[in-house]
């Protein structure tokens, strides 16, 4: 996992927080680098489940809400750091649409060895958009997170179910329906 995701993470920490319980959850996490982590380094994805769960630990709050919540910070970012993809966009379907062939297929130019989910896209009618999330690492909480941000960031009137397909979050469909305006 790219070193840029976890320096998000410990800004939203940090924010949502404070900055003690950030040094908090790097030491109790014990992590191999203390925590020192750069934006284009590549780090072991086991070590962001450890954060979250020490996270968890110290706050009470589940691990699946956190990472929702980071899914959502991290749009919020993203929409601020790559508004371009946003406004060319201009639709939650084509933006969620664009994922695999334009926004990830940028960030696999830039990071040749980003670990990236998959997402495969059917519209079944031109109101729905089904999204099927699969990834070894099991994020599909941080993807709905990312998902609700983006609905709201364009204040579209979409409703969001999810289906899990697998217990440990490595494959969920995402179906999005589009209210007639
Ligand atoms: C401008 C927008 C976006 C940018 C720049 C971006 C970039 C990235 C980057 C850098 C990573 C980390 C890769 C790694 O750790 O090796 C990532 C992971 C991820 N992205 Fe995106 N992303 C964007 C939008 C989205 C959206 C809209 C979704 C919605 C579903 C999404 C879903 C995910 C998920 C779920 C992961 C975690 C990895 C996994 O599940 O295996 N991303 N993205």
């Amino acid at each position: 996992m790219k070193g840029v995701v976890f320096t998000e993470f410990f800004d939203m920490v940090e924010a949502s927080f404070s900055p003690e319980l950030v040094e908090r959850i790097i030491d109790l996490a014990e992590l191999p680098n203390q925590g020192a982590y750069t934006a284009v380094g590549t780090y072991d994805a086991g070590e962001m489940v450890r954060l979250v769960g020490v996270l968890s630990q110290e706050t009470g709050l589940a691990v699946p809400d956190l990472l929702f919540a980071f899914g959502r910070y991290l749009l919020s970012r993203f929409a601020e750091e790559h508004g371009d993809y946003f406004s060319s966009a201009g639709s939650v379907f084509r933006l969620l649409e664009g994922i695999e062939d334009k926004i990830h297929r940028d960030v696999r130019k830039l990071y040749p060895d980003a670990e990236l989910p998959k997402f495969e896209c059917h519209k079944p009618s031109p109101e729905r958009l089904v999204l099927d999330y699969s990834s070894p690492r099991g994020m599909a909480k941080l993807a709905e997170g990312l998902i609700a941000a983006s609905i709201e960031h364009y204040g579209e009137q979409i409703s969001l179910q999810v289906e899990e397909q697998a217990a440990d979050g490595t494959k969920v469909r995402f179906v999005l329906d589009r209210w007639a305006a």
